[in-house]
């Protein structure tokens, strides 16, 4: 949290002034319209400094500069908001989460992991949300949760992409699939499914092991599920459960209880 904040400051500067800015080079910008209107025959040298600026260009091109200067420190901010978020619910404090907002800022951190790059393809994520009550949960570690099925989800898209031909990925694009539904009163899931590389039955009944791990040693220290296992099932009272084929991709479905009853948690 403390790193966030002490970006936030120097981004308010640059974000609160960048609309000021852009008024001022418009005026500037009409103004030197009227100049050329007014004095259609400048000066030699005013002619040569014309040419050698390429004013009609900068005149294009300001705006459009000005504007990604925009774009880019709204990105940062939202960045910066999924952080703090994530900080935020670190501690481990027990309360009432947004499971969508919990999803989002998720998913907000692994952007750059999705974006297309000239080595992998771009991953889409589809996102199907129903309205969902708040569910008693330590916030921190239903983040934790996430990302450790969300980065599997990628990783598994990636080793697939590698074996694929572009035809081939072009023809079944990579994408993570995210819904939320409110199974009775009690229960709420989520269920994450990617299209990815998928998995046998032998990898499919370790899946939750302890250090079990299909990725190279550095890659994959094998305890992201199983960390993920305990605290959905053990700490929550959820369930955790994979549906996957080879070829078919994965779905990782998350039940939790919408109550918790407080006596029964134990940190
Ligand atoms: N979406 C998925 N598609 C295919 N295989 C998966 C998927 N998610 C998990 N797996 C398999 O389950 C194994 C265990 O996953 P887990 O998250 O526990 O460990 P890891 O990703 O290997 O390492 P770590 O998460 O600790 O960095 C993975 O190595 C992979 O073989
Ligand atoms: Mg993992």
């Amino acid at each position: 949290a403390g790193v966030a904040h002490e970006i936030n400051n120097p981004i308010n500067y640059i974000h609160g002034n960048i609309t000021p800015a852009q008024e001022y080079v418009q005026d500037i910008l009409e103004l030197l319209d009227m100049y050329q209107q007014e004095f259609p025959h400048p000066t030699p040298e005013i002619k040569i400094k014309i040419a050698e600026i390429d004013l009609n260009f900068i005149k294009k091109d300001l705006n459009e500069v000005i504007r990604s200067m925009k774009i880019g420190t709204e990105r940062i901010y939202e960045i910066l908001k999924s952080m703090r978020n994530f900080s935020r619910f670190e501690k481990a404090e027990f309360k009432q989460v947004d499971v969508r907002e919990a999803i989002d800022s998720t998913l907000m951190l692994l952007n750059s992991r999705m974006k297309a790059t000239t080595s992998s393809p771009e991953i889409r994520v589809i996102k199907e949300y129903q309205e969902l009550p708040l569910v008693d949960f330590y916030a921190g570690q239903l983040h934790q949760v996430l990302m450790n099925i969300l980065s599997n989800a990628i990783d598994a898209l990636d080793e697939y992409n590698k074996q694929r031909t572009p035809e081939e990925v072009r023809k079944n694009p990579s994408q993570i699939k995210v819904c939320t539904k409110i199974l009775n009163k009690e229960w709420v899931v989520i269920s994450i499914a990617d299209n990815g590389l998928g998995m046998p039955e032998e990898v499919n009944k370790k899946l939750f092991d302890s250090f079990f791990t299909t990725k190279s040693s550095g890659k994959g220290t094998g305890l992201g599920l199983s960390i993920s296992y305990q605290i959905v099932v053990e700490k929550h009272g959820g369930k955790l459960l994979c549906y996957s084929q080879p070829g078919k991709g994965a779905e990782f479905i998350i039940q939790i209880p919408i109550r918790q009853k407080i006596s029964q948690l134990v940190l």
